[in-house]
């Protein structure tokens, strides 16, 4: 049940005060701020950037940010950055069960695990894909990333992420997505939680262009939820984590960093419910290539060629006629990382498991396991719902790579190869 208020519409500047007159009228830095609050611009893009791309908030806070201690370097656990030199990247195809969920008290910072990371954060290209599997809050500690964005897929449980642009509270089946250097903290709502992170060390996600489609449809800027301003005049102790250029670091602090009365602008934690998705695809004949189910998108500096592409395979009609329906056979220029929230993918029967992962490389071949291929070349083809399922994809122009964890652990299945045995030769001679 989510009983907060929050604000519509994709990078709009939005406007929330959490005190009736907080937010000065007209400009942005008064000499004084109502409340004798501080008044500090929070920039994720380059002063400089283009206005369409421009994203920047004004806060209005009970301190400004730099009210606090020194950092001081903290073991990093199993969070790993880019570029991830311990082991070569190999080519083959790898799947992965899903991370267990803690046995003993853990919270979301503790959980991080490294699955894999592209690119070079300190270049900001490419991303880090994490896991989280938590099931307690971080009491009195704050997270935030000064090398990436974080776009949090939940896969079990409802959390409540307090930011300081105020609370968003997050179920399975949305996804929520915190701008590089905004601290947060999560706490798990009724149960333990696990999801996969991408975080993003390049462009911010933005919505695809939608070319032919026209002006509505695949995710409507109205259904992005921005949080309303909270504070809390809160005097206790609080650490800070910070991970910067591929390490952890924590700091103190005398007071709660949520101190924020009143924000403007358009950089500020979001979430998207996935259902809200307009999905759109074939009425006559064969399969789009994924690209139509893409929700949010990173650009790199090479046209149409993404830093990485967040893509979903929610619930839809399949209508096709005369076509081989499930994803095609495939060789890719492009990396694909997937993952599945709920239910069962079409392409893998067996084996990917909610909350499991898969990894196909830059030109790495993958499709269809054998036993799907047979049921789908000669079933028959009258429209079909596909219900309980919603898989998605991180689909990069990196090549991605394993963190050393990912290729040891026991999670890995090592014989994921062995899905395609079964692919005879069915050729004869005959048309
Ligand atoms: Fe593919």
């Amino acid at each position: 049940m989510d009983n907060l208020s929050y604000l519509t519409g994709f990078n709009n500047e939005h406007e929330t005060e959490a005190l009736p007159g907080a937010l000065p009228k007209g400009q942005f830095s008064p000499q004084k701020v109502n409340y004798k609050l501080y008044a500090e611009q929070f920039s994720s893009t380059a002063f400089t950037a283009p206005r369409a791309d421009n994203r920047r908030s004004w806060t209005y806070r009970l301190r400004p940010s730099i009210a606090m201690g020194d950092f001081k370097k903290i073991d990093n656990g199993l969070v790993r950055t880019a570029p991830e030199t311990a082991i070569p990247c190999p080519p083959n195809v790898m799947r992965w069960d899903p991370i267990p969920l803690p046995d003993s008290e853990c919270d979301f910072i503790d959980s991080l695990v490294t699955i894999a990371t592209n690119g070079d954060a300190k270049t900001q290209t490419g991303m880090g894909i994490h896991c989280y599997s938590a099931n307690m809050d971080m009491q009195n500690r704050v997270f935030y990333s000064s090398d990436g964005e974080m776009l949090i897929v939940p896969q079990l449980g409802d959390m409540l992420i307090t930011t300081e642009f105020g609370k968003l509270h997050v179920s399975v089946g949305e996804i929520v997505v915190i701008p590089r250097g905004v601290r947060f903290a999560v706490k798990p709502l009724g149960g333990p939680i696990r999801g996969y992170i991408c975080e993003n060390y390049g462009h911010p996600f933005v919505l695809p262009e939608r070319g032919p489609v026209g002006a509505n449809g695949y995710a409507n800027q109205r259904d992005f939820y921005y949080p309303t301003a909270y504070f809390e005049d809160n005097d206790t102790p609080h650490t800070i984590v910070n991970k910067f250029c591929g390490n952890l670091f924590e700091a103190p602090l005398d007071h709660s960093p949520f101190d924020v009365v009143a924000w403007v602008g358009n950089s500020a934690p979001y979430k998207y419910n996935l259902s809200r998705f307009n999905v759109i695809n074939t009425v006559s004949f064969d399969h789009p290539d994924p690209s139509i189910f893409t929700v949010l998108t990173s650009p790199s500096d090479l046209e149409g060629t993404a830093n990485v592409d967040f893509v979903i395979f929610p619930p839809r009609w399949m209508v096709a006629e005369n076509t081989f329906r499930p994803p095609y056979y495939h060789r890719n220029v492009m990396s694909e990382f997937m993952g599945l929230i709920e239910g069962m993918y079409d392409a893998k029967e067996h084996g990917f498991v909610p909350g499991g992962m898969s990894l196909h490389n830059c030109m790495t071949p993958h499709g269809p396991e054998a036993e799907v291929f047979d049921k789908a070349s000669n079933a028959e083809l009258t429209p079909q719902r596909y219900e309980n399922t919603l898989a998605f994809m991180f689909e990069s122009r990196y090549p991605i790579a394993p963190t050393a964890f990912a290729m040891h652990s026991d999670l890995r299945q090592k014989d994921y190869l062995s899905c395609w045995k079964g692919l005879q030769k069915h050729y004869d001679g005959e048309k």
